[in-house]
């Protein structure tokens, strides 16, 4: 037996038995950063350029995000030239943030800060690592050498903030960064010594993100720790604290939403969770959870269709079928039962006009982020009776009767078995119009059947018409029926010219619209003279004419079967 998963140590619990967290709602939005340009960007195999960056940004702020870190200008040319270029090229609204990383390090910190110069509202964003690991293996420092790294960058950026010539509003922020790999008193040591070397108070709070910069533990666990922090910080409200859980345990949107209950305030993130290894918390997932338990997001996700667009191109990216809210398939439902019931779910909208979202399978409305009902059902050879008549009825208008739904779903499995995969709508409709409409037909009324009003007060009417026959004009035939109504009418010349085997059933009929104009759909079921039943659809501008055609054609689809 394989024994390797015997390197690996468990990670160890937090001695918390009196955790309040797991009796917490989630009842309002965070504050909101995105670290798509800076997290996300360098976990990119080609990082954004300038364009991209800056139409990502752009992005970002329609969306609403109040805070953006917009990269690392001490790192490269090109972070600082995005960053100068965002502040003199006036690309940042006054109410926005722009947010700038830098590690604790003097000449990257003094770089950062000529980086920022002329910017409204900046946030200095500075991190060195305090995990146990990390403190042995890449640093080889004890504790009181990581609170130094720590402080004394704490201490630069207070004295270069302090003598800061220009009107930029400066606020800080101090990553403990792998603080989940970090023990966690020695996390409210460090970042209490950050606080109390920048001057924070309840007035000029310091945010202190507390990252789960590897996700080393269950989600429990990480808000185990940030409660634990939080109880435990001196000077709590001169504090505000975020986390920013990365991914890779594929837990990262519990982890955050988790955190939130234990008392987070702050979340940081990237839209569809792009980042480093397996990414970053997904934004538009734990807002969109919020918005799905009625509480405001205070982010914008009405049009994500357009966000991944703009996503997949600026990052190169793809975004998976099954990502929450926006992949190409959470709004398809293949199998039979899920299609009714979110058909039934519809129809009970729509009659009730319910003020709440109540349709199974569907835990939010497409609609709400930009996304249509059309593709909700696909069909396939799995799908029930149901499904193919809900896309005929919700794209195309068709609503055909019940007891109709069987007939036609039977032929869109054949087709299904036939091609060895699913069909999309538009071959639904073909299948449709080749059956019932424009079927092979045996008789045929030439030019049209005319229907008039007979008798002494109006309610009889004659359909008369020329009859042809297998498509040989030698046969036509004129006839003519009286009935109480066109259909009765239409029988009866029928049965004048010896075609008289077919019983009438029911009928169903309603308007459609073709463009411009509207037209009337008549279902017809019939019985077969062997005892089947069988179904035709007639479409046209004249009521009377579309139900003969309904006769017509489902007898012809009878004949023609024979
Ligand atoms: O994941 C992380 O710890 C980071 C820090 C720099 C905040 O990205
Ligand atoms: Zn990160």
């Amino acid at each position: 037996m394989n024994s390797s998963f015997r390197k690996y140590l468990p990670f160890k619990q937090i001695d918390l038995p009196d955790r309040q967290w797991c009796n917490n709602v989630i009842d309002k939005a965070p504050i909101w950063c995105s670290v798509d340009l800076r997290d996300g960007n360098q976990a990119l195999v080609d990082p954004m350029n300038l364009q991209e960056k800056l139409e990502f940004f752009r992005l970002l702020c329609d969306m609403g995000f109040k805070e953006i870190e917009i990269g690392f200008p001490s790192a490269s040319e090109t972070e600082y030239e995005i960053c100068r270029t965002l502040i003199e090229g006036n690309y940042i609204p006054d109410d926005v943030t722009i947010q700038v990383l830098v590690q604790a390090r003097e000449h990257l910190i003094r770089k950062t800060f000529e980086a920022i110069e002329g910017a409204k509202n900046v946030i200095v964003h500075f991190y060195n690592s305090t995990s146990t690991l990390q403190r042995k293996v890449v640093f080889k420092k004890d504790k009181a050498g990581i609170i130094d790294i720590a402080v004394n960058g704490a201490k630069l950026i207070r004295e270069l903030t302090e003598s800061y010539e220009g009107d930029t509003n400066i606020r800080f922020e101090y990553s403990p960064e792998s603080f989940s790999g970090t023990e966690v008193d020695f996390s409210v040591e460090i970042c209490h010594a950050v606080m109390e070397a920048l001057g924070s108070t309840k007035e000029n709070p310091v945010i202190l993100n507390l990252p789960n910069t590897v996700e080393l533990c269950t989600p429990n666990t990480y808000a185990d720790q940030i409660e634990y922090f939080i109880r435990h910080l001196p000077d709590r409200e001169a504090a505000i604290i975020s986390i920013h859980p990365h991914n890779d345990r594929g837990t990262g949107v519990a982890s955050a939403e988790l955190a939130l209950l234990a008392g987070a305030e702050r979340v940081e993130g990237t839209l569809f969770g792009n980042g480093e290894r397996t990414g970053n918390l997904d934004i538009v997932t734990v807002g969109l959870n919020m918005y799905t338990q009625g509480v405001d997001p205070k982010l914008d996700f009405s049009d994500l269709p357009k966000y991944k667009e703009v996503y997949e191109r600026c990052t190169n990216m793809k975004i998976h079928e099954r990502t929450p809210y926006i992949g190409e398939l959470v709004f398809t439902a293949f199998s039979g039962s899920h299609q009714d019931a979110i058909n039934k779910g519809m129809e009970y909208m729509k009659e009730t006009d319910s003020p709440y979202w109540e349709v199974p399978y569907l835990p939010i409305d497409p609609a709400d982020v930009g996304r249509q009902y059309e593709p909700i059902i696909r069909i396939n050879s799995q799908s029930g009776k149901g499904g193919a008549a809900f896309v005929m009825a919700h794209n195309f208008g068709y609503k055909m009767p019940k007891q109709m739904h069987p007939e036609f779903s039977a032929l869109v499995q054949k087709k299904c078995d036939e091609l060895g995969r699913e069909l999309i709508p538009s071959e639904l409709l073909a299948i449709f119009e080749d059956a019932y409409i424009t079927t092979a037909r045996k008789y045929e009324i030439v030019g049209h059947p005319t229907v008039s009003e007979i008798g002494e007060d109006g309610n009889m009417v004659r359909v008369t018409g020329i009859l042809r026959t297998d498509n040989d004009p030698a046969t036509d035939t004129r006839i003519s029926g009286d009935g109480n109504g066109p259909i009765d009418a239409f029988f009866h010349a029928l049965e004048d010219v010896g075609i008289s085997d077919y019983k009438f059933v029911d009928y169903s009929q309603h308007a459609i619209s073709t463009g411009s104009d509207s037209k009337a759909v008549s279902y017809i079921h019939l019985m077969t003279p062997r005892g089947g039943s069988i179904f035709g659809v007639g479409i046209s501008g004249n009521i009377y004419r579309s139900s003969i055609f309904g006769v017509l054609n489902a007898i012809n689809r009878a004949e023609l079967s024979k």
